[in-house]
């Protein structure tokens, strides 16, 4: 079965980013994908913070990484970039981690004056981790997200049908490489 796994940068919880990337693996799960999701946040932060490479508890999820075929790797929009805690968990990532794997990005943020972060920002370090197989990104503003009692998360019709269309989109380019 072909594995797509999400990265979720999001620091928060709950987080509308992961909300997102659920609905997204939902997406790919009911089209016979196996999924997995790492969620920075849950990984051990000295094992981050003090740049632990060999870190014996990052490597389930440097495993699911290497064994997948797609990845989705999603973050809220920080001071105009990615967070830090996703750029954390990439800088631990071997050379060339990525190279092979196509890779849709995914951003959320306050304002849709960040639009350009996932192309000025991420881009460039998922190039630098040998990803050649970059989708056009998702970026997602708040008001399009709606928070439920039970936090979970309802969008918006409009964000629904991208999102569908860059997991074909996905998938597709997946079935190519
Ligand atoms: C520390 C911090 C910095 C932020 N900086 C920006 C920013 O520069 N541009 C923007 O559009 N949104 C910014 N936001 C808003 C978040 O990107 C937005 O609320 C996002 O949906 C949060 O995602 P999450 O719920 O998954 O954490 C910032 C939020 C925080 C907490």
């Amino acid at each position: 079965m072909t594995k797509i796994v999400a990265i979720v940068g999001s620091p928060s919880h709950p987080s509308r980013t992961y909300g997102i990337v659920e609905y997204a693996l939902n997406l790919l799960a009911e089209n016979g994908f196996e999924i997995d999701i790492i969620s920075v946040r849950d990984l051990p932060s000295e094992d981050l913070i003090f740049g632990r490479y060999n870190s014996p508890a990052l490597e389930p999820a440097k495993a699911l990484i290497q064994a997948a075929s797609g990845l989705i790797i999603a973050t809220p929009v920080y001071k105009a970039a990615y967070t830090g805690v996703l750029k954390s968990f990439l800088d631990l990532l071997p050379p060339k981690f990525l190279s092979g794997k196509v890779i849709l990005p995914i951003a959320t943020g306050g304002t849709i004056a960040h639009l350009l972060s996932i192309d000025y920002t991420l881009k460039p370090v998922l190039s630098e981790l040998g990803a050649e197989y970059l989708l056009n990104g998702v970026y997602v503003v708040d008001k399009q997200i709606q928070r439920q009692e039970d936090n979970s998360f309802l969008f918006d019709e409009e964000i629904q049908q991208r999102l569908q269309k860059s997991i074909q989109d996905l998938e597709q380019a997946i079935k190519i490489i």
